[in-house]
């Protein structure tokens, strides 16, 4: 009999302990922040469009949608197929391959701080992220999905379904599936690298070769007439002459969109953050280190019509070559997607 008794009091104690725990871990587990804290050097707000306000939970099925190979016609590339998070949101090819093998005429760009982009492409074709995300979906070269089979595929997937349905608070729309994509793209951030710890006050976290770099990038070399401010992007079309050889032009670049001459050949300023780890280069990967990248530029580019003011003949050194590497190098810093915290 007494043993009975102190056989019920002790699964009593027992059970409500193990539920205490589940309560205090809930308890003391920290709340997902309201806004997407961001990392050293980086602005303080991640911007987004009043119609689309940054939440955890459009951030997170927006991620899963990232994944989501059913987005693909024959279900078997996802976004991060190509961006994939382990390489800064690239895929180490010179062009980018969509479903059935088909080669795009481009190189996957690295998705790092594009909250802060202002036009995207490498010609600047959509005007915010919500006008980008669907079109590699709907372009029968990547991913080539109808606007009726989009929506049909995530409502088919429950899970994908339901998370749709909390985030929005309706039946999964098209809209709401762009939304959740570019909310999540937004998330995608780098930053809290060696250049921002030095330029935050430690003035060991560079070394004196990357220093050097660092002085180089903004003197002689004039990198900074175009890489400029935090994302090292002035969001602007130049021409390099990455996209003219042998007397034509490969790829027409901004004038594609514009329609105007003296765009031939110029592409969007790409943001350097990250740029160790994202080989090969430049919108058709037809460079392969970054040896070779500051090589070009010491030639001075490319000699085409339309060649950038701000790019010329620069007779760097092997010593300020190799200091420009090293510095391009401290740009690699932490990488964090998705919403921190969040369920
Ligand atoms: C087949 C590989 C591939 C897949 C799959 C793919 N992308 Fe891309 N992505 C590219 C290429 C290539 C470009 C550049 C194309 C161009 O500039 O013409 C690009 C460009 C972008 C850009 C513009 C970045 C910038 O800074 O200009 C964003 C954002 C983006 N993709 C997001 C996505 C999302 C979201 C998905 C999934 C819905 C996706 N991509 C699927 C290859 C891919
Ligand atoms: C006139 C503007 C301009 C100047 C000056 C300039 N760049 Fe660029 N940079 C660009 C453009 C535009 C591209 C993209 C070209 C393309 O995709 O074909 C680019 C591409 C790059 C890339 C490849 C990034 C990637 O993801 O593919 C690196 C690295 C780079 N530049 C570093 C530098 C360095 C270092 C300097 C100084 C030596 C410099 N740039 C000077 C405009 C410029």
């Amino acid at each position: 009999m007494m043993r009975a008794v102190t056989g019920s009091w002790w699964r009593i104690l027992t059970g409500s302990g193990w539920r205490l725990a589940v309560l205090a871990a809930f308890a003391l587990r920290p709340a997902a922040p309201q806004t997407l804290p961001v990392l050293l050097g980086l602005d303080a707000y991640v911007p987004a469009p009043e119609s689309n306000p940054l939440k955890p939970e459009r951030v997170e099925v927006g991620k899963a949608l990232f994944h989501f190979r059913g987005l693909s016609a024959d279900r078997s590339l996802s976004c991060a197929g190509c961006h994939q998070p382990e390489r800064a949101f690239t895929d180490g090819r010179s062009q980018a391959t969509g479903v059935r093998g088909q080669v795009i005429g481009r190189r996957t760009p690295p998705l790092i701080n594009r909250a802060w982009g202002k036009s995207f492409f490498w010609d600047g074709r959509a005007a915010s992220l919500e006008d980008q995300v669907l079109q590699p979906v709907l372009n029968p070269k990547e991913m080539g999905l109808s606007l009726e089979e989009i929506t049909r595929r995530v409502r088919e997937d429950e899970v994908l379904r339901a998370q749709m349905q909390s985030a929005f608070g309706r039946e999964v729309t098209l809209e709401d599936i762009q939304l959740a994509l570019a909310s999540y793209v937004r998330s995608i951030l780098s930053g809290d690298s060696p250049y921002d710890r030095f330029v935050a006050g430690d003035v060991s976290a560079l070394d004196e070769q990357q220093k050097w770099g660092l002085k180089l990038f903004r003197g002689k070399a004039n990198c900074v007439a175009c890489h400029v401010g935090v994302n090292f992007t002035d969001e602007r079309f130049h021409n390099t002459g990455t996209g003219w050889r042998d007397g034509r032009w490969l790829d027409q670049g901004r004038a594609g969109i514009t329609g105007r001459a003296e765009d031939r050949g110029a592409f969007k300023t790409p943001g350097l953050r990250e740029v160790a780890r994202t080989a090969p280069y430049m919108h058709d990967g037809s460079l392969k280190t970054l040896e070779e990248v500051i090589d070009f530029y010491d030639q001075g580019g490319r000699e085409n019509p339309n060649l950038d003011t701000e790019i010329r003949k620069l007779g760097l050194t092997l010593e300020e070559k190799r200091a420009l590497v090293a510095f391009l190098h401290s740009l690699s810093g932490k990488v964090r997607e998705g919403w921190p915290g969040a369920p």
